[in-house]
């Protein structure tokens, strides 16, 4: 089949690099020139510096990326979602699947990105939605080592024709499901523990701090799950407790690495600056921190990581207020 690839950053790229070995023709947009060249004439994908296959093309043209296939696979940050899918709007011209690979939450609108796709593209151009989630670093599956993920869409037929796409029987394996709400709020939340786990580190501490934050980090997002109304079958899956795990004990997570800078004293701008990749965390944070006051729910990690990010809170102070909570029942 044509596969279109809307970001040809890391995971863009490694997902190509997925689908070319299935035996699909790729054709992958960027708005970066400098994107572009390496992918055409060095078959390189620049921000990891790895090499993909020969037959991954790129170009800038939007329009030619729309019409050459019915199916797109979107993997920008959410941050620049909305730009770009108001270009795809100026051009399109018939109904896509879409596919997407982002993990965010809008802050200001707390919507996700299935719900951004359904505000934005007019329905008669939008086939359908699929969100492909789960422990997944683009460093290791561009070097085709083994990962398992999800592919979730409210329609069944949906998830199991992206499924069947991106599944390879000697390194990719995907599960389909159709619990798009579960599998979306869990990619996104999950960054900020990823967040929590890189500074934690940072200050030193170490993996029996870990280990408590992954544990109580999934209470937290339990009860976001229940007040929001989401199936919390996804939790245990791939795309909640395999993502929660995978983020918050690799360095390969962006928004690790931005906790850790942040941990050995680096200021939110600092730190956004000396990265080169996208964190989606901050945002998600951001957003994850309103609702819950909105709502009135009690997220104690999620409040002290908002306060550290938002309110140049110290993360001791950040800390001492965490462990000078009232003493409770574990469940
Ligand atoms: N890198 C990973 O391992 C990984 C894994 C799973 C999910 N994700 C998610 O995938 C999304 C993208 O992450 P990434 O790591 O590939 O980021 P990245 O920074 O490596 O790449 C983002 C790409 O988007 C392009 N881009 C930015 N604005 C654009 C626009 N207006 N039009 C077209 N292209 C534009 C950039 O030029 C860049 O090539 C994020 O939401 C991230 O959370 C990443």
């Amino acid at each position: 089949m044509k596969i279109s690839v809307i970001g040809g950053g890391s995971w863009g790229l490694a997902l190509s690099n997925v689908l070319s070995n299935n035996k699909h023709e790729v054709l992958v947009y960027d708005k970066s020139t400098k994107i572009i060249n390496k992918i055409n004439k060095l078959h390189i994908c620049y921000q990891l510096n790895e090499n993909i296959n020969e037959d991954i093309k790129a170009t800038n043209n939007l329009t030619e990326v729309l019409n050459f296939s019915e199916t797109v696979l979107f993997a920008v940050p959410t941050k620049v979602l909305r730009d770009v899918l108001n270009d795809v709007n100026k051009v399109q011209s018939k109904p896509k699947l879409f596919i997407n690979a982002a993990k965010g939450i809008e802050p200001d609108t707390f919507l996700r990105v299935s719900e951004i796709f359904n505000e934005m593209i007019p329905s008669k151009f939008l086939k359908g939605f699929v969100a492909l989630s789960g422990p997944s670093h683009a460093e290791e599956v561009i070097k085709n080592m083994t990962t398992v993920v999800t592919t979730a869409s409210d329609v069944n037929e949906h998830a199991v024709f992206a499924q069947m796409l991106f599944n390879n029987n000697d390194y990719f394996r995907v599960y389909s499901s159709t619990d798009l709400k579960g599998v979306e709020l869990g990619g996104a939340l999950k960054n900020i523990f990823a967040l929590a786990s890189g500074l934690i580190a940072g200050k030193g501490m170490g993996d029996n701090a870990r280990a408590a934050l992954i544990t109580r980090g999934l209470v937290e997002m339990e009860k976001f799950y229940e007040n929001y109304g989401a199936d919390t079958k996804s939790l245990k899956g791939l795309t909640g407790l395999g993502d929660l795990v995978v983020t918050c004990t690799s360095s390969h997570s962006r928004n690790y690495q931005a906790g850790f800078k942040i941990g050995h004293g680096k200021d939110l701008e600092e730190t956004l600056k000396s990265m080169t990749m996208v964190v989606e965390g901050i945002r998600t944070c951001e957003a994850a921190y309103k609702y819950a006051v909105e709502h009135d729910l009690d997220l104690p990690i999620i409040t002290a990581i908002y306060h550290v990010l938002f309110d140049k809170m110290t993360p001791e102070l950040a800390l001492k207020k965490l462990f000078e909570r009232s003493l409770k029942s574990e469940h």
